[in-house]
């Protein structure tokens, strides 16, 4: 079967995602004709190769959030100058969003921009992380506060690398994934999986062409993320991203429908999708307190105007500010939360 081919449509920094079984295989094709050499960047337990003609060496970094650092990228960077890396050359991720996070930022400041191209190895990776550009690193002070806009020169989805998913990292890719049922009218459950990873991608590619710097509409991106970044961190980041993300989003829903933005139909098509078919949980934890989640929730990046919150309507999902802690409670009420 033909591989799909998305645009990200960015002028003269436009480049394609190629998704598909053995997608990888193209890789080549789609380095910079300028490179002579390339870096690899990835971690020892990914097991996915690529097979490369021109120079290249592999930078393995560690595993887990405490490797995102500042740090990383310093000892990235001297592995890049011990290379002799160019700003001709490339740089290429293969990984979860970690790695093309991390990666994406060494490139972005190694000889203030070199092309970086992205192979994700992750579900949440092939259809959210790699593609629009947003590349960093965490500091002590919270995640993702130090980083650039850098979009790749090309990502490569190679739906292969699936295979070998822990069935929990499969769970959390599946919570972004859910996502897009709501950011589209498409019927994306008719689709079977490669085409609906495809199908995710070319709606990240119009939200990211539309808005590449988050100055309006990418911010729909973080639906169910305001709740989930608080139960994320109030379970200690027991509770993974994307099993936050779809709780998350049960809760947007409530909370959509308390505030007659949504009917009882819609709301029930977030437990179908969300529960029934990708099998996620809906349930917040009854170890987390309410009062605790929504001081946190205050504390969300997008909260410039009160509690903020992506939320589903009529007309399709909108930031909304300033919203009254009654409907947050009564949301509370409706998943039972104490
Ligand atoms: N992951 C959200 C964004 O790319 O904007």
């Amino acid at each position: 079967m033909t591989n799909h081919k998305v645009i990200v449509a960015l002028g003269d920094r436009s480049y394609p995602v190629i998704v598909g079984s053995g997608a990888s295989t193209e890789l080549e094709s789609l380095l910079p004709k300028t490179a002579k050499r390339a870096v690899i960047i990835t971690q020892q337990n990914i097991p996915f190769e690529v097979k490369l003609s021109l120079p290249n060496t592999k930078i393995f970094i560690g595993n887990g959030e405490q490797y995102k650092t500042l740090q990383t990228i310093e000892t990235i960077s001297q592995q890049f100058a011990k290379f002799g890396l160019t700003r001709s050359d490339v740089v290429i991720s293969i990984g979860g969003g970690m790695v093309t996070d991390v990666a994406g930022f060494a490139a972005a400041s190694w000889h203030r921009g070199t092309a970086v191209v992205h192979l994700p190895t992750t579900l949440v990776g092939m259809v959210d992380a790699a593609i629009g550009g947003k590349t960093g690193v965490n500091l002590e002070q919270g995640k993702n506060l130090v980083g650039a806009f850098w979009q790749p020169s090309a990502v490569v989805c190679d739906v292969d690398a699936l295979k070998s998913l822990p069935e929990r990292e499969t769970r959390c890719g599946l919570g972004e994934v859910a996502k897009y049922h709501f950011l589209s009218g498409d019927d994306l459950l008719s689709l079977e999986m490669t085409s609906r990873i495809a199908r995710c991608v070319e709606i990240k590619a119009k939200i990211v062409s539309d808005d590449e710097r988050e100055q309006g509409g990418r911010a729909v991106l973080n639906y169910g993320h305001t709740l989930a970044h608080a139960l994320e961190r109030s379970s200690g980041f027991a509770l993974a991203h994307g099993e936050a993300v779809a709780i998350g989003m049960i809760f947007a829903a409530h909370l959509a429908h308390v505030m007659n933005r949504i009917d009882d139909l819609r709301l029930a098509y977030h437990y179908k999708v969300i529960r029934d078919v990708y099998g996620l949980s809906v349930s917040i934890p009854n170890t987390m307190k309410r009062n605790q989640l929504i001081d946190l929730m205050r504390l969300d990046k997008k909260a410039i105007d009160g509690l903020t919150f992506v939320l589903d309507s009529k007309n399709g999902i909108e930031i909304v500010s300033g919203i009254s802690e009654k409907y947050l409670n009564e949301s509370f009420d409706a998943m039972q939360l104490l």
